[in-house]
């Protein structure tokens, strides 16, 4: 696998060892205070895998589609603390600092903190920049690729995203998906879809393009990928071979034993579980999807939901009425999503007090400029 480097954690003027033995309780207090203070110069976001404890503290929450569009019309804050992963704090720094933006403010930048440098996405770091570059060149010996467009699953590093801004490409989310694709097919003839295989093949089947005409790419394969050059010119969507460790947990099986023991449960997944549950599933949708699924739905339905074990946790408190499962029999939790702790949170927030910014997220200027293109083709695609 191939893991993106991540900058080491600042030391701040505050050291973080003198958070980490403090109480849960104190922690909070401290983070509200902090809040207070710094008022509306401060915006934290949070993604809906955050655990309770930290999701609690933030101004708003959201899907990675929504939460790139608050961070895009953020207007007076001049910090975001991102409660999520590396790829979103890069999104947000993308977005909140666009050219547009900077001019508003007379260049004052937004500062972008990631509270742990080390909560990354496991399947972002699947696909390297270099690894596209060179797939994107094999392809080129047997197939146009003027025809054919880029689409990076925002579950990427921003390099990824800039090389589809460079390609005529393009950026989806979980909750945009399908739109993303038509928009590609209305330009192209054929996708190049990364860094998940499970997002991209679940929602090009539900246009009417067949397994045979997705071929994967393995970046580790000696040539081709790992495919006959007969399959890539058959391609309609050439697949990255990277998942989510999370929700690849998700088995068909599970669905069949909640079937057999809860009639009439209905099966509710992220579409990055692999086709065999996505398949069988009642719905199949972003986070957001399945909460708003779950609200709407008339008390007493019955669920069992496949994605990341605190949102389902929460789901479950939040709505009683609903009787609500987690789809599988072990745990399948964002260990990454879940670094981000109340200790990471105060020490980045009282260190911004004393105008000390631990932990920024600031992407290089060029692959800003590139990604940008592809992020607000995102943005205009629903
Ligand atoms: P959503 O965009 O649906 O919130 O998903 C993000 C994610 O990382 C899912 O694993
Ligand atoms: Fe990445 Fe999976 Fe965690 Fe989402 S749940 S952030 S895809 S590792």
């Amino acid at each position: 696998m191939a893991i993106a480097p991540l900058l080491p954690s600042s030391p701040g003027k505050m050291p973080l060892s003198d958070y980490k033995p403090l109480s849960n309780e104190e922690l909070s207090q401290r983070i509200e205070k902090a809040k207070a203070k710094l008022g509306k110069k401060l915006l934290i976001l949070g993604h809906h895998y955050q655990q309770d404890e930290v999701i609690e503290h933030a101004d708003l929450r959201g899907d990675s589609y929504q939460l790139s569009q608050l961070a895009a019309n953020s207007d007076e804050c001049r910090a975001i603390v991102f409660c999520g992963v590396h790829f979103m704090a890069e999104t947000a720094d993308i977005l909140a600092n666009r050219p547009e933006k900077l001019a508003t403010r007379n260049g004052e930048r937004v500062s972008v903190i990631l509270p742990d440098m080390a909560a990354g996405c496991s399947m972002a770091d699947m696909a390297a920049i270099r690894q596209v570059e060179d797939a994107w060149d094999q392809l080129g010996e047997v197939i146009d690729t003027s025809r054919m467009i880029p689409v990076t699953y925002i579950n990427s590093a921003a390099s990824l995203k800039a090389f589809c801004g460079k390609h005529g490409g393009i950026v989806c989310t979980s909750s945009n998906a399908a739109a993303v694709l038509k928009w590609a097919y209305e330009r192209g003839d054929r996708v190049f879809f990364f860094p998940d295989q499970h997002l991209g093949r679940n929602t090009a089947l539900t246009m009417g393009i067949t397994n045979a005409q997705m071929p994967v790419w393995d970046p580790y394969a000696e040539e081709f990928g790992g495919n006959t050059e007969q399959a890539l010119v058959d391609s309609k969507v050439v697949l990255w071979k990277g998942h989510c460790s999370v929700h690849q947990m998700f088995r068909p099986e599970h669905v069949a034993q909640f079937r057999e023991k809860y009639p009439g449960i209905k099966i509710l997944v992220h579409p990055e579980c692999p086709q065999e549950v996505n398949d069988i599933a009642d719905v199949s949708g972003s986070t957001s999807k399945i909460l708003k699924t779950v609200e709407e739905a008339p008390p007493g339905t019955k669920w069992a939901i496949g994605t990341e074990l605190h949102l389902v946790n929460r789901v479950k408190k939040e709505h009683p009425e609903q009787e609500i499962h987690f789809l599988s029999p072990v745990v399948c939790m964002c260990a990454t999503m879940y670094r981000i702790d109340l200790a990471h949170l105060a020490w980045t927030l009282e260190n911004l007090l004393v105008d000390e910014v631990v932990n920024p997220i600031h992407v290089d200027p060029d692959t800003a400029k590139y990604s940008l293109i592809a992020l607000e083709r995102m943005l205009e695609v629903r």
